[in-house]
């Protein structure tokens, strides 16, 4: 089995940025852990900054098993990924860290919650977790 967790715009900085928001643990070793815990998964990891090199990687991922989605700020912005979602027959789970609904007005709407299978958020890194899980039992 193959998932593929791709995280958008300044993810890469997990665990330095607004820590009060996102935590202390960066995303590498957040990702070790999983990847132990789930050893008979495949847990392919992208991130990127570009909208653009998002949108080709959602495209490359078209054969996976599932896809777990963290589109940052994207989410709140981007058509392109949520087509890009809607070309793909893969099942999508979109993820939040933090509770989106409880913080600026901006972050309470997703381009991307209309074309996802499934969405989890505010279970800070958990919600990774969460939704490999979902993916794995099918649910
Ligand atoms: C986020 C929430 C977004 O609003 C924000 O832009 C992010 C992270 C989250 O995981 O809580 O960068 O997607």
């Amino acid at each position: 089995m193959k998932i593929t967790i791709i995280n958008g715009p300044n993810l890469n900085l997990l665990g330095t940025r607004e820590t009060d928001i996102y935590g202390s643990q960066n995303f590498e070793s957040y990702l070790d852990s999983i990847r132990s815990n789930f050893p008979k998964v495949r847990i392919e990891y992208f991130q990127s900054n570009i909208e653009g090199e998002i949108i080709n990687f959602i495209h490359e991922s078209k054969d996976c098993n599932g896809i777990i989605l963290n589109a940052a700020a994207y989410t709140h912005t981007s058509i392109g990924i949520a087509d890009a979602i809607k070309s793909i027959d893969c099942k999508v789970i979109e993820v939040h860290i933090s509770n989106t609904y409880s913080r600026e007005e901006f972050r309470q709407k997703s381009f991307l919650s209309p074309v996802v299978s499934g969405i989890i958020i505010g279970f800070g890194l958990d919600s990774y977790r969460l939704a490999l899980e979902s993916l794995i039992t099918g649910g």
